[in-house]
């Protein structure tokens, strides 16, 4: 293993976010204080969403989620199965079946024709993903929803800030999620949000982000000015002023972060052109993604050797990485649901070939270069083995 490892993801904290995350520290509130309305606000805002409510994690929006649309078991809801576990764990959370549909090779999301064939009368919902940063195809699962009478929740835990034909996501289905962990755009340490512009679902995402718990006028009035009623089982998945002041702080710097990912991308687009065996991440018409992640696919020929050239690039000094293990094929999903290998050839082709490379704001161009050196040195290593 080289000393250091250029790594896939990381954080960029500056001065401006310790003193935010100080001054918070100094303040009379470090939770449940005025940091985290002001930080839904700004991200409400900066997707055009009417509510926004900020969670303890990406996972705990996407739970609340399932929450608000009442999954519940019996139900089923629709998703990819190349995401973070949590997609699907927020489903089974609910104690509704996770169905998972294949998706396409070219973005790697959700194919709408698929999606539809797994529809059922139990469908309740499609969980639609953001792979990498590049909406899902909306449009359409939208136009299925609608047919149905299914919600769409969108996982834009890797979009904050992508556009789809014009507007950005997190306003554009039922509900849409962000995540906060270190490696997104912006960072609260952990954290995450869930946007919606309907007032009665966001009523449910507050109720359950703190123990199901109720405060109103009337209730003090009738009751005394110390009541509240719990109203539901909820959690506690609060996030705390410190985390938001952090957000808040980070927040100011969105717009370029965004500008430097995709310039590192287009870098590393106009710098792979050309390397025979690999597969470069595209952008659909009308899109502009948020390149949370930046995955090539190795052609056929060589996708049998995907893990010496991993182990190879690590050696280098590589932070290689490989997004995601197919859900469906965890232990755990074969345990409870019966999947099973072959199930859902395009992901498991797309996981048997993808690997992701280093990309976040805080590159340099060196790093990119470097980056492209050593895939084109370990590439004709493996062509020569
Ligand atoms: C697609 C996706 N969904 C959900 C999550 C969960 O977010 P968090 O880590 O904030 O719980 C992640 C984070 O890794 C993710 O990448």
């Amino acid at each position: 293993m080289a000393k250091s490892l250029l790594p896939y993801g990381k954080q960029w904290i500056d001065k401006d976010d310790v003193r935010g995350v100080v001054r918070t520290l100094q303040s009379d509130f470090i939770t449940q204080g005025p940091r985290i309305e002001e930080f839904e606000r700004r991200i409400a805002d900066f997707c055009g969403a009417r509510y926004a409510v900020a969670y303890s994690s990406g996972t705990a929006a996407l739970h609340a989620a399932s929450y608000a649309i009442d999954l519940g078991q019996g139900d089923e809801a629709i998703t990819s199965p190349i995401s973070f576990i949590g997609t699907a764990n927020a489903i089974v959370f609910q104690r509704a079946r996770p169905v998972f549909a294949d998706i396409e090779l070219d973005t790697v999301n959700l194919d709408p024709s698929e999606v539809e064939k797994r529809i059922t009368s139990r469908t309740k919902a499609i969980f639609a993903v953001d792979f990498a940063g590049h909406p899902a195809p909306l449009r359409e699962l939208k136009r299925i929803a609608k047919a149905k009478g299914l919600y769409v929740v969108e996982d834009a835990a890797h979009a904050l800030g992508a556009k789809y034909h014009g507007r950005r996501v997190g306003a554009l289905s039922d509900i849409s999620i962000f995540s906060f962990h270190p490696v997104k755009h912006i960072t609260t340490g952990e954290g995450g949000m869930a946007l919606t512009n309907n007032a009665k679902l966001c009523r449910r995402l507050r109720l359950f982000r703190n123990h199901g718990m109720v405060r109103s006028d009337e209730l003090s009035e009738k009751h005394g000015p110390w009541y509240y009623a719990m109203e539901d089982l909820g959690y506690n998945y609060r996030v705390s002023d410190i985390q938001c002041a952090l957000g808040l702080s980070q927040f100011r710097k969105v717009e370029r972060f965004l500008r430097l990912r995709r310039k590192l991308a287009a870098s590393y687009l106009k710098k792979l052109k050309g390397v025979s065996g690999i597969i470069l991440p595209k952008e659909k018409m009308g899109i502009e993604s948020s390149y949370h992640l930046f995955v090539i696919q190795l052609k056929t020929a060589l996708k049998a050797q995907r893990r010496i050239l991993f182990e190879e690039m690590r050696r280098r000094g590589i932070g290689v990485n490989v997004h995601y293990i197919p859900i469906h094929l965890q232990p755990y999903y074969i345990k409870n649901f019966a999947y099973k290998a072959g199930d859902y050839p395009n992901a498991e082709l797309y996981y048997s070939r993808a690997l992701t490379l280093p990309l976040f704001p805080a590159m340099r161009e060196r790093d990119v270069d470097q980056v492209v050196q050593v895939l084109v040195k370990s590439l004709a290593g493996l062509r020569s083995a």
